[in-house]
């Protein structure tokens, strides 16, 4: 059984030198355990913040020397268990390798649905799609008519937002790092595309895209770009902060990052709610019937990108801040 472990901590910038692929020999199965040979796996960049030294991320850093967890997609080979039988597809968190040894109760079936291939479980029909759906439709309550800017566009999370955006009737101004993931974004929907990495001020980008300003932002970039949006709120704007990635390599995870544009908080009345997605595990099936449905109707496009082969892992993770991907980033098996 191969399996990716972290040997040393990132200091800054994450190296692919960060980790190491062992091989174990595969353990032998005890009662209530079943064995899975994994077909697909993803990688999140919230996985950076539990790498460090700093107890930034969702939960207590990372192990090094360890196997690593990590979202994924199988099939049972073995079992002895009562709940999962030979042939049986699964998803489940136990990690970045080939193939899984655990409790049956670590693995959860995967919903029959024969239209929707195996690896829209890590992306659309998954936490990923989930993300997406309860972080702009939950915590910003949108309204047909308003205008929404969705940062990291061309990502996992931001393929969806800007595609779930139109599908409400927003008006959706997106931002992505150079001229093609720019033009994929817009051939997805988006009415208006920043290029970030273009030379400006993410202030005066966003002021130009959208010159009544925004009533929505969903952030998973922080830094200049929350700065911007602040900037460029109108009254009662609400912002989903999913995610911080401009931030995730820094040295010191506690670093100042300047926000000139903190009191329009006030002058404008802006909401900002923090989410993650482990709020809303127990309101997957909601998310999922939205997700098929738009999928089914041709109005849901899933975005992978994928590479293939556990050897790529590290490649695809450090990929993540290096801009590498565009939409969910996945390992096939
Ligand atoms: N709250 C939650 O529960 C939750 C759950 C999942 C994900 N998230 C967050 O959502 C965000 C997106 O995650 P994802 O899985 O969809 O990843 P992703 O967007 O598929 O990949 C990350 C993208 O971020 C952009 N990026 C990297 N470094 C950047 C920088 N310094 N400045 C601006 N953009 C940068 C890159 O695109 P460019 O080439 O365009 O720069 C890259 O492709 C992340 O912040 C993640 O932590 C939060």
């Amino acid at each position: 059984m191969r399996g990716w472990q972290l040997v040393k901590r990132p200091d800054g910038m994450i190296a692919e030198s960060d980790f190491s692929l062992v091989t174990t020999d595969k353990p032998a199965l005890n009662d209530g355990e079943v064995y899975v040979r994994n077909t697909w796996l993803t990688v999140d960049p919230a996985m950076r913040a539990l790498m460090g030294k700093a107890e930034e991320g969702y939960a207590p850093p990372l192990p090094l020397n360890a196997p690593l967890p990590g979202r994924a997609v199988g099939q049972v080979v073995e079992s002895r268990s009562p709940d999962l039988k030979p042939g049986d597809k699964v998803f489940h968190t136990l990690g970045w390798r080939d193939e899984s040894v655990g409790p049956a109760k670590s693995f959860s079936k995967l919903p029959v649905e024969a239209d929707l291939s195996d690896d829209l479980w890590l992306g659309l029909m998954g936490m990923a799609g989930a993300t997406a759906y309860f972080g702009l439709i939950d915590v910003t309550q949108p309204k047909a008519g308003e205008t929404l800017f969705v940062s990291a566009a061309a990502g996992s999370i931001g393929t969806t937002v800007v595609q779930l955006g139109k599908i409400l009737g927003l008006k959706v101004i997106a931002s992505a790092g150079g001229p093609e993931k720019c033009d994929y974004v817009r051939k997805l929907g988006a009415d208006e595309v920043i290029d970030y990495k273009s030379p400006g001020s993410m202030i005066d980008k966003l002021k130009k895209a959208a010159p009544k300003g925004i009533d929505i932002y969903f952030d998973n970039v922080g830094g200049d770009h929350l700065d911007a949006a602040l900037a460029n709120a109108r009254p009662f704007a609400r912002f989903s902060e999913c995610g911080m990635i401009q931030t995730y390599n820094y040295k010191d995870a506690r670093q100042p990052v300047p926000l000139g544009h903190l009191m329009r908080i006030i002058a404008s009345r802006i909401s900002i709610i923090g989410f993650t997605i482990y709020d809303y595990e127990h309101r997957l099936d909601e998310s999922r019937r939205a997700m098929a449905q738009w999928i089914r109707e041709g109005k849901l496009k899933p975005c992978i990108d994928v590479t293939n082969g556990i050897e790529t892992v590290p490649r695809a993770f450090v990929g993540l801040f290096t801009g590498r991907n565009v939409g969910k980033t996945l390992i096939k098996l």
